[in-house]
């Protein structure tokens, strides 16, 4: 992405929207609109250090941030499926302050990037491509094809450059402060970290595209330059069981922790994911770039920088060292 741009990112205050933030604003003018639902202070603080200026509000309401920018990059959409299962009424907000968002953009002329989601293809088998039709299982995925949707009818009315990100399982710094809605990789991390069994829903043969958030924040950057409405998979483009993560996780902490497999509680829950990127490669030359144990690695070492890691894991660093020293 070109510098001295002025870039809006809404849900800036979150994981995906903090790390964009963080990494564009030494080169660009960047405006984070949250309204802090899941966003974090930490994240928010950080960013404003690094010269992000903050507007708390919903997405919809952009224009009160009296900010011109040159894209927006709309990622302030309630982020996970649990909280739709409580209050299904969030689909709601979540086409309103899509059409708040568009409806500024077009009548600027703005491009938009937006986070949409792999859970679309819930209940699709094999690699998953944008071609595929949706089988809409659950309230969050109706919010995310209704925003689809309506960026294409803006594309094709109003002639707004619109660019949806599919994007698949991702993990990184700042994932940890979503919780229990963070990815299993820092989840698991921190818990097996304390020395925990990590709890697996079924036998753990489920399989996920685990995708690095610097890559995610790469194709933000490449859409930014794409015309008219654009449907694209964000996914490193392989799979791992979460058996075979967690082995990975014990290789990295030291550990020798067996997880701890209970009933599935869940309905639809999804089997495999693994994204099909070559649309993404053709239309703007993404191709993920950080691999699972090198996404690993970096998690690691964010989270025992930051003092985050438990004593099991910060244990076996210790002893790695001193093993190096001698
Ligand atoms: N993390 C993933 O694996 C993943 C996968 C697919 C899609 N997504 C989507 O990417 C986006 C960012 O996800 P994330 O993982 O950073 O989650 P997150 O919860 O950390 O970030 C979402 C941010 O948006 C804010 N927000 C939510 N609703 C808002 C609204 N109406 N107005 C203004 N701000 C609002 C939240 O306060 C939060 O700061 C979300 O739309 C999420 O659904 C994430």
């Amino acid at each position: 992405m070109a510098k001295g741009k002025r870039i809006m990112i809404t849900g800036g205050a979150g994981f995906i929207g903090s790390n964009i933030a963080n990494a564009l604003c030494a080169s660009n003018t960047v405006m984070i609109l949250d309204n802090m639902h899941s966003g974090s202070v930490d994240n928010v603080e950080e960013s404003k250090k690094l010269g992000a200026e903050f507007f708390k509000g919903d997405s919809g309401s952009i224009a009160s941030t009296h900010f011109d920018p040159d894209v927006i990059f709309h990622l302030g959409i309630y982020s996970s499926t649990p909280m739709y299962r409580s209050n299904h009424k969030l689909v709601a907000s979540v086409v309103s302050d899509a059409i708040g968002v568009f409806d500024f953009a077009a009548e600027r002329g703005i491009p938009v990037v937006f986070a949409s989601s792999s859970s679309i293809y819930n209940g699709h088998s094999g690699l998953h491509h944008e071609g595929l039709v949706p089988k809409v299982t659950d309230y969050y995925t109706e919010a995310r094809i209704a925003v689809e949707r309506l960026a294409e009818l803006y594309a094709s009315m109003s002639g707004l450059d619109a660019t949806a990100l599919r994007q698949f399982s991702i993990y990184g710094p700042h994932d940890e402060k979503k919780g229990i809605f963070g990815n299993l990789i820092t989840q698991f991390m921190l818990s097996m970290g304390r020395g925990e069994q990590p709890v697996i829903y079924g036998d753990g043969t489920q399989a996920r595209d685990f995708t690095y958030v610097s890559d995610v924040m790469d194709a933000y950057t490449m859409a930014a330059k794409l015309k008219g409405f654009n449907l694209l998979n964000v996914g490193r483009g392989e799979s791992y069981t979460i058996n075979q993560m967690i082995e990975k996780l014990n290789e990295k902490l030291g550990t020798e922790i067996q997880p701890k497999y209970i009933q599935n509680p869940l309905k639809n829950y999804v089997d495999r994911t693994e994204a099909d990127t070559s649309k993404a490669e053709k239309v703007m030359g993404f191709r993920a770039k950080v691999n699972l144990e090198e996404g690993i690695n970096k998690l690691y070492d964010y989270l025992l920088e930051s003092g985050q890691l438990g004593t099991a894991a910060v244990q076996k660093n210790t002893e790695d060292k001193s093993g190096e020293a001698r």
